[in-house]
């Protein structure tokens, strides 16, 4: 397979001032966040990561028409779905403009909404994944959307490894389509770890699943100095190493992958050598502390305070180089089982006011920071994508950067 061509597109940096004066700008977001029954939006990062881009077009007279897709509806119209809590959060946290929200994403009302917009309006769009087409890369739909506008941004990397209409179709027919600021961000901090990390350069694993990480851990583990493993990752590590895990998850489908990663790269891998373990993932449950094999009927759920120990030792010693951190220590959300992935916080941060570049990527890792009370502000780049920050550093296609004008 050929390598992808996510090489820096051209992007709103890259035009003229005037070239965005009374211009409609069609720009793809990522607003797929977590909406609670009464509609109030969990972590909005997403959300604010894209104010930067509105807010530069705007202010160049563009009238921006944005449009993201959220969750995965089966039905059309299913309110559980709709984008308009994220129109009123938007519209709070812009410091000038109001979000209008249109009901739809395509038809006369929308056409009829775009009319009437004036240069610095921001207009909404209705979630994309309520016509089943968006996801077919259907032709007509993504025609459709192009009509609506002369400019075409992505701003939207965390869903840029789909090729759908809006990320894909609609672009190819617009002669302008660059990269907004935040997908400018993602590319340049992920670029960098994957082809030419300042070393020092650790790596940081930990969650559950290590199917989605695999193509990612073959581009890094080669160019790592330091891989420190934990999660529940680290079991099917320590179960290939020869160390009993006792009920602990393992991803047997994984274990001869990971057998060869560890005696390819045994010089580097550092596994856990104590573990918080219960027999029960209860939040009343009790927890223990030991120290090697985990016997049977136990289920580590976080790393020892040794390993937490060492590891944050091993994070915040290392000066001015690269330190990635993918997936929890343990089940964090437990206050019992939580300190591990803590103190990799605490830790992340320290090594980033001395001069390291510190990037975590996926939702969990960015909720995990926070909980140990390090700001988003302490962390060189937070990725807004989960799967697509993956996918990129594995070197796959990223349909919705490909498409877009190379300078
Ligand atoms: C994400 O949250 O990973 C993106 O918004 C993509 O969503 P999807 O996996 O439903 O396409």
């Amino acid at each position: 397979m050929s390598e992808a061509d996510t090489k820096m597109p051209k992007t709103i940096l890259d035009l003229n001032d005037l070239m965005y004066y009374g211009k409609k700008v069609l720009m793809r977001v990522d607003f797929n966040v977590s909406i609670n029954n009464d509609g109030l939006i969990g972590e909005d990062y997403r959300i604010r990561m894209t104010i930067p881009t509105i807010e530069y077009l705007t202010k160049r007279g563009a009238k921006m028409i944005l449009m993201s897709h959220l969750g995965r509806p089966t039905s059309a119209q299913d309110s559980r779905y709709s984008l308009a809590p994220v129109a009123r959060r938007l519209s709070e946290i812009m410091s000038v403009n109001k979000v209008r929200f249109a009901p739809d994403c395509v038809g006369p009302y929308v056409e009829k909404e775009i009319d009437e917009m004036n240069m610095g309006d921001t207009l909404l769009l209705e979630n994309l994944r309520f016509h089943k087409e968006e996801e077919k890369n259907d032709a007509d739909f993504a025609k459709k959307l192009a009509s609506f506008a002369d400019i075409y941004v992505n701003d939207a990397f965390s869903t840029s490894h789909r090729k759908h209409s809006s990320i894909y179709g609609t672009p190819k027919q617009f002669d302008i389509k660059v990269a907004g600021l935040n997908l400018k961000k993602e590319i340049e901090y992920l670029s960098m770890m994957k082809d030419n990390p300042p070393k020092p350069f650790t790596l940081v694993i930990g969650g559950v699943k290590i199917t989605d990480k695999i193509g990612a851990l073959e581009n890094l583990f080669p160019k790592a100095d330091n891989l420190l493993v934990g999660g529940a990752t680290a079991y099917t590590f320590l179960k290939a190493y020869g160390v009993k895990t006792g009920n602990s998850p393992i991803d047997h489908e994984h274990l001869s992958w990971v057998s060869k990663a560890l005696s390819k790269y045994s010089d580097k891998i550092t596994l856990p050598t104590d573990h918080i373990v219960s027999s029960s993932q209860q939040v009343s449950g009790s927890a223990s502390l030991i120290k090697g094999d985990i016997p049977d009927g136990m289920v580590g759920f976080d790393i020892g305070i040794e390993t937490s120990q060492l590891y944050s030792s091993q994070i915040s010693a290392k000066r001015s180089g690269t330190i990635f951190w993918n997936g929890p220590m343990g089940l964090f959300e437990i206050g019992l089982f939580s300190n591990g992935t803590i103190n990799i916080a605490k830790s992340m941060a320290l090594s980033y006011w001395r001069g390291s570049r510190t990037l975590i990527g996926g939702g969990d890792t960015l909720e995990a920071i926070k909980r140990a009370g390090v700001s988003e502000g302490e962390v060189s780049h937070v990725s807004t994508g989960g799967g697509a920050s993956l996918r990129f550093l594995a070197g796959n296609q990223m349909p919705g950067i490909e498409v877009l004008d190379k300078n």
